[in-house]
């Protein structure tokens, strides 16, 4: 359907709607049906994540991302360097963000992380597609799948994890829940919100890096703008609320890249009342899906909407103009909203305010190849939730040159 305020009014907000693709993510992730479906259980990890992803905690975690990131970025030589943007900065990001969620000496003890996760995500992605006779196609699917899950075995609680690793740790071993997980539930359950954290913030911080690259006015706005903040202070809520020029290069960039769809599952018969007072019959099991991409291109709200507009999003210029922002639904709705958005915004915002401060970078991109995509980028559609970054014959042309500055933070 294409009403998004019956969608997000009544849809999203009915318990008669369930989110089946959620539970199909975790099923195609190794967690069984009896966890999935307990409902005390999965209310209860849910409200983990509105506790340990937001506020105070929020903070914890830029922290953490942004000294992973300075890390890399100062070990770097300052001699120049040839790579691929995607594979050198997806690895980057990637462990960031597992570093900050289960400490360094997890990912230190973890060797080919990276790789195994990518093969979990490509697992996730055909066990998803409910191929039949699963156990003879999938069983080296399965096999990869259950590799990268078994890292994530016998965790324990360590000083050095992210208070949601702790706190998941410690209630899948409770009292009361050790009956409802097993050892794989626990480890996958583990494995798969590693794999939240990273499947679309690490390809779309890449786009958002591309796209600032591609579009000088864009990078030069950036710049001017970093001049106003402290870099050493940049994980700040403050600091990081100050950049609004940065803020809509990457929702401009999030509008045309994330695959937003959001579905839900009727859980009886049941009939709703669209807007213009239409009654749309649903029987239990069909599946609504309200697909805010097209909205994301309609041309009506986002003039010429294939193309960055870097400042699109920025108030000031929309107050000028006496309009209203639109909005963007890249992150779900309702209860089972991405509880990981505003942390994701963040990363994205560290990285690139880094990056420009403290590298240079040229890309080493056809000049042909660069004006396509600036009038439309070209990804491949086959991630799981996520783009799929370039598609494949296009991938060498997203080499850079990079040197580091030496970086002098405290
Ligand atoms: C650009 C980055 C991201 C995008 C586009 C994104 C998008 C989404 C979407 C669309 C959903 C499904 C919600 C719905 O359909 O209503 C979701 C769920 C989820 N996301 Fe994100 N996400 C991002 C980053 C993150 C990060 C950094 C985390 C950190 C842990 C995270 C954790 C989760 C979790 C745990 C869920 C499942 C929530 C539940 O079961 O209720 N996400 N995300």
């Amino acid at each position: 359907m294409y009403d998004e305020h019956t969608f997000l009014t009544k849809i999203a907000r009915d318990p008669k709607f369930s989110m089946e693709f959620l539970d199909d993510l975790s099923l195609a992730g190794g967690v069984s049906r009896a966890c999935i479906k307990n409902t005390r259980v999965m209310d209860e990890i849910i409200k983990q994540f509105h506790t340990y992803l937001f506020g105070d905690e929020l903070e914890q975690l830029n922290k953490s991302v942004y000294d992973c990131l300075i890390d890399k970025l100062k070990v770097r030589s300052t001699t120049t360097n040839i790579v691929n943007v995607f594979d050198y900065f997806g690895e980057m990001m990637f462990y960031a963000a597992a570093t900050t969620l289960f400490g360094k000496t997890f990912v230190e003890q973890q060797p080919g992380l990276y790789q195994s996760y990518l093969e979990f995500n490509h697992a996730l992605g055909i066990i998803l597609m409910k191929i039949p006779m699963q156990s003879f196609f999938l069983y080296p699917v399965i096999k990869k799948r259950n590799e990268y899950i078994k890292r994530f075995e016998n965790l324990k609680i360590n000083d050095e994890q992210s208070k949601i690793v702790q706190a998941r740790i410690e209630f899948f071993a409770s009292d009361e829940n050790k009956d409802v997980f097993s050892k794989q539930d626990t480890s996958a359950s583990h494995g798969l919100l590693l794999w939240a954290a990273v499947v679309n913030t690490v390809t779309n911080s890449i786009w958002a890096l591309v796209d600032l690259l591609i579009h000088p006015e864009a990078i030069s706005a950036v710049k001017q703008e970093l001049k106003t903040i402290d870099i050493n202070q940049l994980y700040e809520r403050e600091t990081l609320n100050k950049l609004q020029i940065l803020d809509s290069c990457i929702n401009e960039t999030l509008r045309r890249t994330v695959l937003s769809m959001s579905t839900r599952e009727a859980t009886e018969n049941i009939t709703i009342t669209d807007s213009d007072g239409t009654l749309i019959g649903l029987r239990k099991h069909d599946i609504l899906a309200y697909p805010s991409l097209v909205k994301h291109y309609d041309s009506d709200l986002f003039p010429q909407p294939y193309t960055f507009q870097y400042n699109r999003f920025v108030k000031e210029q929309h107050q000028q103009n006496g309009k209203k922002i639109p909005s963007t639904i890249v992150f779900g709705c309702g209860k089972r909203m991405c509880p990981g958005r505003y942390w994701a915004v963040n990363e994205i915002k560290m990285l690139l305010a880094l990056v420009i401060t403290n590298m240079n970078i040229e890309l080493l991109m056809d000049e042909s190849y660069r004006k396509k995509l600036c009038e439309r980028l070209e990804y491949q559609y086959t991630g799981v939730l996520s783009n799929g970054g370039p598609i494949k014959q296009h991938h060498d042309q997203f080499k850079i040159k990079y040197s580091c500055r030496n970086i002098d933070v405290n």
